[in-house]
């Protein structure tokens, strides 16, 4: 069993700026982390963190600056992905010296723990909202989870090969799921793809592998289904996942700030 916390949608911006002019998305990145260490006795051990893509929301080295330091207070390995809103470059050089980044092309990883093997998947297309799984991406999928043997896959990408309804959202959605079904090879076992982007928890599914992504470390959208529906975000519920995996495979997701208690029964 691997144990990870997953932390997505952090749209960090540089210092001194706010998040669509209203938040201050490296002060709600401080409080969060505070929260996760409060809470780390109680969740026990943990293998690593996992950032499903947005880590910055403007691309820029002193963002990336500011959400690296904060997440290098939980003390643990941090492996992770692109969102829409990040920079390959600016990523490549500040993930440069973790040993899952690869040197050139797309920043598709594999990371093998004992029994599990966690797959990074690059989504990022540069310049635009919505996520797309290039060719190169596609065979190195196959070939990990070819290669993943008798340890639980996990394969993390931005966008969610998922519709949640919002339309703005599902605008932006992942451009070829279809490519992503065919690239899972038909032999291998359940593979749970988590994912970010959406703000929100949601569920999906591709033939027998689960989907599941994770609330926005910073930001939601409410679920309004309407064709009109306002085109913004909210600024809570805000929360992160914890992921066990393996025969005793769990995925909760966490709200960032609880009610009171525990208040006897
Ligand atoms: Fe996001």
């Amino acid at each position: 069993m691997a144990r990870f916390l997953q932390l997505t949608d952090l749209h960090v911006v540089a210092p001194g700026t706010l998040c669509s002019g209203v938040l201050d998305t490296g002060a709600i990145l401080r409080a969060g982390v505070e929260r996760i260490l409060a809470q780390m006795p109680a969740i026990g051990p943990l293998d690593g963190v996992l950032v499903t893509g947005d880590i910055s929301e403007d691309g820029s080295a002193a963002s990336y600056d500011l959400a690296l330091r904060e997440l290098a207070r939980l003390g643990l390995p941090v492996y992770a992905v692109p969102g829409n809103h990040d920079s390959r470059g600016a990523f490549r050089a500040v993930f440069g010296g973790q040993a899952w980044m690869p040197a050139a092309g797309m920043l598709d990883w594999v990371v093998d723990l004992p029994d599990t093997r966690l797959i990074g998947l690059d989504t990022l297309v540069e310049g635009q909202g919505a996520g797309r799984l290039q060719p190169d991406s596609l065979e190195f999928l196959n070939l990990a989870l070819n290669g993943a043997g008798a340890r639980a896959a996990v394969v993390a990408l931005h966008h969610p090969p998922l519709r949640t309804g919002i339309r703005f959202m599902d605008n932006i959605g992942l451009e070829n799921p279809e490519d992503l079904a065919a690239a899972i090879p038909a032999n291998c076992g359940s593979v749970l793809f988590v994912a970010g982007h959406v703000h929100g928890v949601y569920l999906g599914r591709i033939g027998p592998h689960r989907v599941v992504t994770a609330p926005s470390f910073c930001s939601a959208f409410a679920l309004d289904r309407r064709a009109n529906a306002r085109v913004g975000f909210l600024t809570g519920p805000t929360g992160y996942a914890l992921l066990d995996t393996g025969p005793d495979e769990s995925w909760t997701a966490q709200p960032l700030f609880m009610g009171d208690g525990p208040i006897d029964f």
